[in-house]
């Protein structure tokens, strides 16, 4: 039975690219092997600096991904910092971590253009990633394809480790990316994401949903003009949600004209209110039992350090301590 792994940083509400990108699938793995997914609270800090919002965001992530249908019988959730085993096990993988490995990678470029200061945590985060796989033996990552490049430096970590100090010391993972539906678009076309500020939120108000969709930025063309769907992020987030036929339908009224970009988004609208219905339920029934959450996460933090002491154990010893 393979053993999968994957984490999600507790830096805001969950959005439809959150959802799409990795918690389905990561909710679909349950099913097939031993899944393993942790709040990464310990990554969240090298940009979230205050307390009080990140206990509330852990909790949210927790929440959110417990009403989308993970669930604890099959998969063990936990919070990152829960085992912090990983931190040592960082630093035993940093004696061996090119420079030139993390100077390449794009997620620390990125966040230092965003504007955070670039700090040792922002360059080292590829490597607490990899300890975060590493310490499970994972064998397979369901992540978006923007988090590949650090599942490759964790393969590359693991092969100089087991070169250094014994094959088969650490199992080389593989990610896991769904190709079709690998980024989704945001309100204003770019990939939806936190930074860009055009997400669409899980479980918004029903009003707040409404405003978002309608705010969704289209061209100029008039009413009664033909559109192109292939161009329209509306489409693009359509085909997630609605059934093939309700699909055709859209592109055909867009090709048709004679219907503005409000009708479709009111389309879209309607298909993300019914999608989320079974779980907006599930959440209500989890927000009424606030021990659940506390609960979930202690038995998994349990069963995860029992696993990670496994691999720690083995490298400490390998390398002489
Ligand atoms: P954000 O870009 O909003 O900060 P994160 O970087 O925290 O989101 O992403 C968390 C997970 O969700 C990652 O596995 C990432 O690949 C996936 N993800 C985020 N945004 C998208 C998107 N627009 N399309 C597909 N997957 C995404
Ligand atoms: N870096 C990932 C992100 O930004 C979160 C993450 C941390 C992760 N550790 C991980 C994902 C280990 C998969 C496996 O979304």
């Amino acid at each position: 039975m393979p053993r999968i792994l994957s984490g999600i940083k507790p830096t805001g509400r969950l959005h439809i690219g959150n959802y799409f990108g990795m918690m389905r699938p990561a909710i679909d793995w349950q099913e097939k092997g031993e899944a393993l997914y942790f709040i990464a609270d310990y990554h969240a800090l090298t940009t979230v600096h205050d307390p009080a919002a990140l206990r509330a965001n852990t909790r949210g992530v927790a929440l959110d991904f417990l009403a989308c249908g993970l669930d604890p019988a099959k998969a063990i959730l936990f919070k990152q910092s829960d085992v912090p085993q990983v931190c040592e096990l960082t630093w035993l993988l940093s004696v061996l971590t090119p420079m030139g490995l993390l100077e390449r990678c794009h997620a620390y470029k990125d966040a230092v253009a965003k504007g955070f200061a670039p700090s040792h945590g922002l360059f080292a985060y590829p490597v607490l990633m990899a300890a975060d796989i590493l310490i499970y033996d994972s064998d397979i990552v369901p992540v978006g394809r923007d988090q590949k490049q650090h599942v490759e430096v964790t393969r590359d970590l693991a092969i100089k480790m087991n070169e250094t100090f014994g094959a088969n010391l650490l199992r080389l993972p593989e990610p896991s990316i769904l190709p079709d539906l690998a980024t989704i678009p945001g309100l204003d076309g770019q990939k939806m994401s936190k930074s860009y500020g055009n997400t669409i939120e899980l479980f918004l108000e029903e009003k707040a949903l409404k405003k978002k969709i309608m705010g969704i930025v289209t061209d100029s063309t008039p009413v009664e003009a033909p559109k192109d769907p292939a161009t329209s992020s509306i489409v693009a987030l359509y085909r997630l949600f609605a059934s093939p036929a309700d699909v055709v339908q859209m592109e055909t009224d867009f090709r048709a004209g004679g219907f503005g970009y409000g009708d479709f988004k009111k389309r879209l609208f309607a298909a993300i209110w019914e999608h989320f219905a079974p779980a907006r339920a599930r959440r209500e029934e989890i927000e009424r039992d606030p021990g659940f959450i506390d609960a979930v996460l202690r038995s998994g933090a349990e069963r995860a350090n029992a696993l990670a002491n496994v691999t720690l154990t083995r490298v400490r010893k390998a390398m002489g301590l």
